[in-house]
């Protein structure tokens, strides 16, 4: 890649975070162009990134792992598509960043890893799946991590995470909130704290406004192997804006993530901020440092410095075992992952 002038990037899948991608690609990317657009649903490859004209589009996907004209593919599209499309942009050696989750199931993700593992041995190769794991880029958290890492608040003993949004999705389950929101934390406690989850319990409180379908909040208690404990708290819809907050207590002192505001307005004796309306403005900054760390890592033949296939496994498993625990009404359950 080192001699072209950029990267040729496709993207698979142009709804809402494929579209953000893509124009987060072909504005503030360096070293990128956004050469090709899929989805199933021609209107939305066509409208995807239309400031981009020389963008070619397709309704095959498999179209654009193969094209020529790509030489590094982003899996926007939904969930249960990712596995099947991963395989065939690894069959091609083409490096690519799938959105979370990788796999809907954990068999998919292990099959993905050695697809990966083997194609890494025998080409000598780096490796070539990243996961949209963005959190890792947030300013924000990157720096409660490295505070983390410094040793400035001692051990870490507990870590409070909340993760909130407007409301629920089209479709919204238990479980999805599960393998689509809790997840992110699922990777984001052990990338804090340096130490995996080894245990898991799921509870929810009683809510006259929640169903069988959607439990909702949800409340998740993990342990990493080194002895932290974590809260999670997953509320799809809560109303009030998109709300994420993490806060890391320690031996010696507490990290906390800032709410991130731009400005605020003092008026009628109150001091107001607002809060984004989804995750796309809350996270714009991740998501740009992602891609042009993904895109630099194409561009220059260096190791991926995002989320690996095997994070994304790890993930799964841990969301499998949260899984049965909200099955089993709360028992603790371990983490198991395959190798
Ligand atoms: N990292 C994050 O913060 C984050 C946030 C939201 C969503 N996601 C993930 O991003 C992915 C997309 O989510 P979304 O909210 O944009 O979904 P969406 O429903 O808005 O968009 C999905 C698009 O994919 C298209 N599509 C469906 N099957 C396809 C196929 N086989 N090939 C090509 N296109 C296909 C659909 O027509 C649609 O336009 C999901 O995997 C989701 O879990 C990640």
């Amino acid at each position: 890649m080192k001699q072209s002038p950029s990267v040729r990037v496709g993207v698979v899948g142009a709804g809402i975070m494929g579209v953000d991608h893509a124009r987060t690609i072909g504005r503030f990317v360096a070293h990128a162009d956004l050469t090709m657009v899929a989805d199933i649903d021609f209107s939305r490859a066509r409208d995807a990134g239309e400031e981009f004209p020389r963008k070619k589009i397709t309704t095959d996907p498999m179209e654009l792992i193969g094209s020529p004209d790509v030489d590094a593919i982003i899996i926007a599209s939904p969930d249960d598509t990712h596995a099947g499309l991963v395989l065939g942009a690894l069959e091609l050696r083409k490096p690519v960043l799938c959105e979370k989750p990788l796999a809907t199931t954990v068999d998919d993700c292990l099959r993905i890893l050695r697809v990966e593992s083997g194609i890494i041995c025998k080409d000598n190769s780096n490796r070539l799946v990243s996961v949209g794991f963005m959190r890792r880029f947030d300013p924000g958290l990157s720096e409660v991590r490295d505070r983390v890492e410094a040793n400035d608040i001692g051990r870490p003993l507990v870590v409070h995470c909340v993760s909130r949004g407007v409301s629920p999705p089209p479709g919204a389950t238990s479980q999805l909130s599960i393998t689509g929101s809790a997840v992110h934390e699922f990777d984001i406690v052990p990338w804090l704290v340096g130490s995996p989850i080894c245990e898991v319990a799921w509870f929810a409180p009683a809510n006259h406004m929640a169903d069988d379908v959607l439990q909702d909040p949800q409340v998740m208690i993990l342990r990493t192997d080194s002895g932290t404990l974590a809260t999670v708290e997953v509320f799809v819809g809560a109303t009030y804006g998109y709300d994420i907050r993490c806060e890391v207590v320690g031996e010696r002192g507490a990290l906390e993530l800032s709410p991130l505001a731009r400005a605020s307005a003092s008026r009628y004796g109150q001091r107001c901020t607002g809060y984004a309306s989804d995750w796309r403005g809350r996270f714009a900054e991740a998501y740009r440092l992602e891609l042009q760390a993904w895109v630099d890592s194409v561009y220059h033949e260096w190791p991926s410095p995002l989320a690996s296939a095997r994070d994304g496994l790890v993930a799964s498993a841990v969301a499998d075992a949260t899984i049965m625990s909200m099955k089993e009404g709360g028992s603790s359950r371990r983490v198991t992952v395959p190798n």
